[in-house]
């Protein structure tokens, strides 16, 4: 396992970080605590030692998990989790009030709350679950911030940029005031490439890789029969029509990349890690087999600029999150 600079803020996180969202349950099912548990530790084996969770993964209960493997870890691990949207609505509703979302006395409640289900004494990293670029002057989150900071409770603060809107963030990372950015970036959603990771690069901000698998597509596992329990987020995002289109998609990439070593999941990895603004790549893996892979491809380095140049032609514009 190879280790980045997360921004500005003095940490080494591994370039695979440990997505925990499908650990939560309820929105993610086919997973067991035990496997969850075992995955986590043979992580912490093979060197991970960033994990992104948040408070509203099943209610806390990705949190408490996590909680609970952290004392038995080997080394020191950096956990990053988020909060929720006061008024639960995923991705922000533009121009929404910052008072209905992310009011000041709601932000620290919600660290203190995950601090518990964490059974840690500081985060080393607190994110906003949603942005809206409106907010950026508003001065709630950043007393919110600033406060947690000075009292020992979070070490850095960051945003999670919503679904397919890098742009959105570009003001707030001028601010200086956020150490980090979480973005969806993978083969199919490149374009964090245009503006937003050069602006991180130039702020020294750190960038968390979000679903570089696209929620299982770049498994290559989604098939035009694939079928997930009804109220499983994955049975929304794959609906109607949309695994025929995974199919075609994922085909014309499998062709391209005939020759090439590794598995699709893995090269989806690599491709995330072979931009220099990516600090981690935060893949979701509750099975000990998918984590030896995924923690495997750190070492295989950068995919090649050729390589590279074939994968831009596979950048899919769509939104399955609507
Ligand atoms: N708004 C936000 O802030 C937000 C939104 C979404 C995600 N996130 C964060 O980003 C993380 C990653 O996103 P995600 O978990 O939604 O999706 P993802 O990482 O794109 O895909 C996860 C899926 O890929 C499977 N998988 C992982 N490694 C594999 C491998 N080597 N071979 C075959 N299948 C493999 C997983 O299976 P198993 O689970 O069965 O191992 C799971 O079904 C989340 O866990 C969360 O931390 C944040």
């Amino acid at each position: 396992m190879h280790y980045r600079k997360f921004g500005g803020t003095g940490l080494d996180v591994s370039e695979v970080g440990y997505g925990a969202w499908g650990i939560g349950g309820k929105q993610w099912q086919g997973g067991t605590d035990d496997e969850s548990v075992r995955a986590l530790h043979r992580a912490f084996e093979l060197g991970l030692n960033f994990i992104d969770t948040a408070l509203a993964y099943g209610d806390g209960h990705s949190e408490r998990l996590v909680g609970q493997v952290l004392p038995s870890a080997p080394g020191r691990v950096y956990v990053a989790t988020k909060v929720p949207p006061k008024n639960r609505v995923w991705p922000a509703t533009p121009g929404s009030s910052i008072d209905d979302v992310f009011p000041y006395a709601y932000i620290v409640s919600c660290t203190e709350e995950s601090l518990r289900n964490l059974k840690l004494e500081a985060l080393d990293l607190q994110q906003l679950h949603v942005w809206d670029p409106g907010w950026t002057a508003r001065d709630e989150w950043k007393r919110a911030f600033e406060d947690l900071k000075k009292a020992g409770k979070i070490r850095a603060a960051g945003i999670s940029i919503n679904d397919h809107q890098p742009t959105t963030a570009l003001e707030v990372i001028g601010t200086g005031l956020i150490d980090s950015v979480q973005v969806i970036y993978n083969i199919f959603d490149q374009t964090p490439e245009q503006q937003l990771f050069p602006r991180a690069l130039e702020r020294n901000v750190g960038v968390l890789a979000r679903v570089p698998l696209d929620e299982g597509s770049l498994t290559g596992t989604i098939t035009k029969e694939a079928s997930f329990a009804g109220d499983e987020f994955r049975s929304f995002y794959f609906r109607g029509d949309r695994k025929a289109q995974v199919v075609e998609h994922v085909a014309k990439l499998q062709k391209d990349l005939k020759g090439l070593v590794g598995t699709l999941p893995e090269i989806a990895l690599r491709f995330c890690l072979s931009h220099p603004a990516v600090s981690s790549v935060i893949p979701g893996m509750r099975r000990v087999r998918n984590v030896e892979s995924n923690c495997g491809v750190s070492d295989r380095g950068p995919l090649d600029a050729a390589v590279l140049a074939k994968l831009k032609t596979h950048a899919w514009n769509k939104n399955f999150y609507c």
